[in-house]
């Protein structure tokens, strides 16, 4: 009995939050314990890493050691014993995150990540990962009206283009487990396909 790991992708502002109520209720109708987490952080010690990375001034591949040490703790304390009960996780975003921000955003080399993604991991893989993507003009003016901009929420226009250049690279490279969203569209369009995708799990 295992159960699924579902991650959920996209830029800052794209409106994955909006959705994440809907997708975890969609997931319980399916009668299945259903853990909803997030990234960094779903740990005491990750929440407390998530602080440090979203507000401490520090270098790219310090940053990405650190969401590295947060997913470990995640995977170990929360991901895989839920898996191995047969629940099914809702992670609010996870490695891919790594490889748009960190290696798309920040330049830090692929090559790293994928050794720091096989310690950390090992096989552990999502089983599906929707993309919520969006023009980065449209995601900059919506977090141009949000207060209180974390470290990431500060970056520029270019920065956001190379995160989301960077996801949809991941996407067309692993096309069995991703499904990417049109989030330019009204929410209960983009709800009809969310629907849509989780029937079919
Ligand atoms: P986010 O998920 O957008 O949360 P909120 O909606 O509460 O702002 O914030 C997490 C930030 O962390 C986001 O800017 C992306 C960043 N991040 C990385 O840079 N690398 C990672 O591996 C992960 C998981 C997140």
């Amino acid at each position: 009995m295992t159960g699924k790991l579902i991650t959920l992708e996209g830029v800052d502002g794209a409106g994955k939050s909006t959705h994440i109520p809907l997708i975890a209720d969609l997931l319980r109708a399916k009668n299945v314990e259903v853990i909803l987490t997030r990234e960094p952080g779903g740990t005491a010690l990750g929440e407390k890493l998530r602080e440090l990375l979203l507000h401490e001034t520090m270098s790219a591949d310090t940053e990405t050691l650190l969401m590295f040490a947060a997913r470990r703790e995640h995977i170990e304390q929360v991901i895989q014993p839920a898996l191995t009960r047969g629940a099914w996780v809702l992670s609010d975003r996870f490695t891919d995150a790594s490889f748009a921000y960190q290696h798309g955003g920040r330049g830090v080399a692929a090559e790293k990540l994928r050794s720091l993604e096989t310690w950390v991991q090992g096989a552990l893989q999502p089983d599906l990962t929707v993309l919520f993507d969006l023009p980065v003009e449209i995601s900059c003016q919506r977090l141009a009206g949000a207060r209180d901009p974390d470290r990431f929420e500060q970056e520029n226009t270019a920065f956001f283009q190379r995160i989301r250049d960077a996801y949809l690279e991941r996407a067309a490279k692993f096309p069995q487990r991703f499904r990417v969203i049109d989030a330019n569209r009204s929410v209960s369009k983009i709800q009809d396909e969310l629907k849509q995708i989780i029937s079919m799990l």
